[in-house]
């Protein structure tokens, strides 16, 4: 069992941030990897990215976004509930390494994936500028840790309640103009992933993207999370979840994650039915 030791809502209960023991993860955990948790005996396999690890508490912390009903349950876990089930660390570790200057971009939760993956650009010497986004001000998640680990961080908001009112993309696009930057990591919902990569490629600038295909096994075996990178077939939970923005097949991934839509949705009412009687 891996007891939730520490339990925060962010952006107006939206946003989940779980603080879990779980010391052998915690041992082997690098920026970048990601876990897959289950809540119960019947419970669906999520997977999730490690904000943070504490080998010394032997702790992992996910944040989450609840958007259906397997993140609506996790939400119904309290400080001294357990997971089930904790597999990890999954998936390939960020390459961290020394390039210069690095714009990370985040959008909404993409920000929660980020921000281990800026603090190690960060460690790694590099000059951070950081660019994060949200509908709204309340929506803003780990302001102040970016704003820690960052030399510079813009803030973005889509009506202007709080920084630059419109698209991250907006302020990155004016950076290319302004500086030369030697890579962009670029995390959040699709679409603003393939806008940042459309947008970094004419200037040649290397961009990182972190994919969220649907994910079952989390080892390689069911090929549920299929992206075509390059023209070539790639497990995201193996050879991922980091790639080359301007190589992957965004069109495909969007598709595909919607693939089981109706199927959620009719799940997530029914649960929610069951929890007002
Ligand atoms: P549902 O209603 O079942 O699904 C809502 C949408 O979520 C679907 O339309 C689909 O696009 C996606 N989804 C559903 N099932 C899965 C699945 N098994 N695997 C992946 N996507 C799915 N979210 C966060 O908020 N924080 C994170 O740190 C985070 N890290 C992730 C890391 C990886 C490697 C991947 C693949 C996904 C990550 N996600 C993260 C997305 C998260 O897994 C989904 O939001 C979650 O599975 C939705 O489950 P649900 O039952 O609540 O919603
Ligand atoms: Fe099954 Fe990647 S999740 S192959
Ligand atoms: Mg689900």
């Amino acid at each position: 069992m891996y007891e939730i030791v520490k339990r925060e809502e962010m952006a107006g209960g939206t946003v989940i941030q779980n603080e879990i023991r779980a010391p052998l993860i915690a041992r082997k955990a690098k920026p970048g990897q990601f876990v897959i948790l289950k809540a119960d005996e019947r419970g669906e396999r999520i997977p999730l990215t490690m904000a943070d690890a504490d080998p010394e508490r032997g702790t992992i912390t996910v944040i989450y976004k609840v958007v259906g009903k397997s993140t609506e349950l996790f939400k119904e876990l309290k400080v001294g509930d357990s997971y089930q089930d904790a597999v990890g660390p999954l998936g390939q570790p960020s390459r961290i390494e020394k390039v210069g200057t690095v714009a990370c971009v985040g959008g909404g939760t993409g920000v929660a994936v980020l921000y281990p993956i800026a603090s190690g650009l960060k460690r790694a010497e590099n000059r951070v500028i950081s660019i994060i986004g949200a509908r709204t001000a309340d929506r803003i998640i780990l302001e102040e840790e970016m704003r820690a680990i960052s030399d510079q961080l813009f803030i973005c908001t889509d009506d202007g309640s709080r920084g630059h009112h419109g698209f991250v993309t907006e302020i990155l696009k004016r950076l290319l103009e302004e500086e030369s930057l030697d890579l962009t990591v670029a995390v959040g919902p699709v679409p603003m992933m393939k806008f940042v990569s459309d947008i970094t490629r004419p200037y040649g600038v290397k961009t990182v993207v972190s994919l969220n295909p649907i994910m079952i096994d989390g080892t390689g075996m069911c090929g549920g999370c299929r992206v075509t990178v390059g023209g070539e077939k790639k497990f995201a939970c193996v050879d991922g979840p980091e790639f080359d923005g301007h190589q992957v097949d965004f069109d495909q991934l969007m598709q595909r994650l919607g693939a089981y839509q109706s199927e959620e949705r009719e799940s997530s009412e029914a649960h929610r039915c069951r929890l007002d009687r």
